[in-house]
């Protein structure tokens, strides 16, 4: 038996039930799955979680890799965020990819059997496609977006169900460890791409896992110089070798000076804001150019205070947020920057685990040794 952090048993209880329509058991077939037991912290490897039924759009998809994201990190924990969004008795998980198994009687796209097989990796936030933004080119930010492992059953298991509409064929030249991160990946892209920044100084504030990948994209998409910030040091150094030429510890007073003087006084051009930190936000405005744009992308905990004047009006600033994807614009310059051969993520991904030790994964997370942790499901 393994045991989470705050010392909740993580070997198996009987399985709650299921938060999602779509796994509703009929079939008598199990799988592993890592489930959010109860409203506490910790997750249970339920080694007989029922295999999800297919709806008639279905696709059942046989996962062989994943990451692990700040989202399952809350999850785990089950922070204010998680307590109040997350239903317990879920599966969670969002990154992955795996092989088709099965396809349901009215799937098109992939069906009835020329699908099976094929690698592919899926779009977790799934929605009805009839809202406005749906309907007009914006399906990222529909109102009954759902995401998988967070308010379905996820992809940590060995299988998932997901709408035909939402997967994605993995070019056979991405390897797996890559193909895993797809979406953390795309949040990276669809900030850059957002931002514009060919031929501009960019400033990444936060250079985590997504700051990270961002930088590798921002050079992939031609910035002409990238600074970034954070307060880990092992983060600043992999930030310089992925291509960023200044990196400052964000509580340097001096960074801010630096990177105007660096820049004719002026300031970076774009800002990609990755840490959702308030005094990263409150700096990387400040540091920003007058008339430049800032992309954010990090989560604040909590409402912040911030100087709406000085920053957007009289700065004259472009703000932009990023939410999720776009479907499926970016994964489809995703897919162009990975077959560039330009994108180097593999330092990103720190390790490779198997599914069973998914405490250790977690636990690599909390201490910052681990970056991305992808877990690997083949069956021992
Ligand atoms: N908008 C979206 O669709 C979306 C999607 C995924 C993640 N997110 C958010 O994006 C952010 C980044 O995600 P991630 O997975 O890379 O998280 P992460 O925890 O790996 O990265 C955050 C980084 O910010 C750094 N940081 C903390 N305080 C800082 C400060 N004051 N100045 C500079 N850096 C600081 C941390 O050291 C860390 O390296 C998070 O806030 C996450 O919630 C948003
Ligand atoms: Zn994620």
């Amino acid at each position: 038996m393994k045991t989470a952090p705050n010392g909740a048993a993580t070997s198996a209880p009987a399985p709650a039930a299921s938060a999602a329509a779509s796994t509703t058991p009929t079939n008598g077939a199990t799988m592993r799955a890592l489930v959010k037991p109860s409203s506490a912290p910790g997750l249970t490897l339920d080694a007989h979680r029922p295999v999800p039924t297919l709806g008639p759009r279905d696709v059942l998809i046989r996962v062989t890799h994943a990451g692990i994201c700040g989202t399952d990190r809350h999850i785990y924990e089950w922070d204010a965020w998680a307590a109040g969004r997350v239903p317990p008795g879920i599966v969670i998980g969002h990154e992955f990819v795996g092989i088709i198994e099965r396809v349901g009687s009215a799937v098109s796209r992939f069906g009835p059997t020329a699908g099976i097989g094929l690698r592919v990796s899926a779009e977790g936030h799934i929605c009805s496609g009839r809202d406005y933004n749906a309907r007009t080119g914006n399906a990222h930010i529909a109102r009954d977006t759902q995401i998988l492992g967070v308010d379905r059953d996820g992809v940590f298991a060995d299988f998932v169900a997901v709408p035909e509409e939402n997967v994605w064929p993995v070019h056979p030249s991405i390897p797996d460890h890559i193909a895993a991160i797809l979406d953390p990946l795309g949040n990276a892209v669809h900030t850059v791409m957002a931002a514009n920044v060919s031929a501009k100084t960019v400033l990444i504030t936060g250079v985590g896992i997504i700051g990270l990948m961002a930088v590798t994209v921002a050079k992939c998409a031609g910035a002409s110089r990238i600074f970034v910030t954070d307060l880990d040091e092992r983060r600043l150094e992999l930030a310089r070798k992925l291509g960023a030429v200044r990196a400052w510890k964000a509580n340097d007073p001096r960074w801010i000076d630096e990177v105007q003087d660096l820049t004719r006084g002026d300031g970076p051009d774009v800002l990609l804001e990755m840490s959702g930190h308030p005094g990263a936000i409150d700096d990387g405005f400040k540091a920003l150019r007058m008339g430049g744009t800032a992309a954010l992308l990090g989560i604040p905990s909590r409402p912040i205070s911030f100087d709406l004047s000085s920053h957007v009006i009289f700065k004259g600033a472009t703000v932009l947020g990023i939410n999720g994807r776009r479907m499926f614009e970016t994964w489809f310059q995703m897919e162009e920057m990975l077959l560039s051969g330009r994108l180097n993520l593999d330092p990103i991904v720190t390790h490779r685990i198997p599914l069973e030790d998914f405490a250790t994964g977690f636990e690599l997370m909390q201490t910052g040794e681990g970056i991305k942790v992808v877990m690997e499901l083949t069956k021992p």
